[in-house]
């Protein structure tokens, strides 16, 4: 498939088919995965494929309801990893925090590429975050050493057509974008004109239709609160990472 054209039609899948991923389908996003750009070089990524469907289970079942980890076919859990790079070099007993934001930048990057590599075969995807607020016993499940930490999970498989969505709109492009230096383009209308639009596609939607603007959308996530969430910065620290300059 065209480049351009997957990344165009790139929309979040949260449903799949009972259907595992063939071999060849695996090994290419690996491919895609490893050939990331790296900050420096220092390939500070480490991606463990969780086909344990018991350990999948537990994953999912910490998790709670974001998404159903559990069903899917593949869940890959991308971790910022300095072990590789402590056996050649003497670093510091915390990992600078700049050398943690190169890992967090890998990390991403082989995320979206491994889903674009995904989607380019037909797949789907959903890249959770939402896993981090059991991110102490995640890790422990994982055995994730000091030095090492999971940043991204990434679950995919086969779309259950069933379920597809339009895709959800963008803000406006001169929003997103500005020549040279910052420039702040709201204005009243286009925020307007954005929020009914964003309102129009969530009340079409086959599933969770409940109609509401980009506005409401983002508020309702804001006062979202989770009363059980780890201590992210401190299970960072924990893991040997330093948070502050
Ligand atoms: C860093 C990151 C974390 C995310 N975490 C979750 C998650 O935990 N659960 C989930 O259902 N979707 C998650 N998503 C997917 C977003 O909800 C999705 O990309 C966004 O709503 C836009 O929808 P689209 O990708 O279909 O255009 C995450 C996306 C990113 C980039």
């Amino acid at each position: 498939m065209d480049a351009l054209q997957v990344l165009f039609d790139h929309q979040t899948c949260r449903n799949f088919k009972d259907q595992c991923l063939t071999a060849e389908q695996v090994n290419n996003i690996k491919r895609a995965c490893a050939q990331t750009s790296s900050a420096c070089f220092y390939q500070v990524c480490t991606v463990i494929r969780v086909t344990d469907r018991k350990l999948l289970e537990q994953i999912g079942a910490l998790s709670g309801g974001t998404m159903k980890i559990a069903h899917a076919p593949e869940f890959w859990v991308f971790c910022a990893d300095f072990t590789r790079l402590r056996r050649i070099a003497q670093l510091p007993d915390l990992i600078p925090f700049p050398m943690f934001f190169h890992a967090v930048n890998d990390c991403s990057l082989a995320c979206q590429n491994a889903l674009t590599a995904a989607e380019a075969q037909g797949l789907g995807g959903v890249i959770i975050g939402g896993f981090k607020a059991q991110i102490v016993k995640i890790s422990a499940l994982l055995q994730i050493p000091r030095y090492a930490a999971p940043v991204l999970g990434l679950a995919l498989g086969v779309p259950d057509e069933a379920y597809r969505e339009e895709q959800k709109p963008r803000l406006p492009m001169e929003w997103l974008f500005t020549d040279n230096t910052y420039h702040d383009g709201f204005n009243a209308d286009d925020f307007a004109a954005y929020n009914e639009r964003y309102r129009e596609y969530t009340a079409q939607r086959k599933y969770n239709n409940e109609p509401k603007t980009w506005s409401e959308a983002c508020l309702a996530m804001l006062s979202r609160k989770n009363p059980q969430s780890d201590k992210l910065a401190a299970f960072y620290q924990a893991q040997g990472f330093a948070l502050g300059d």
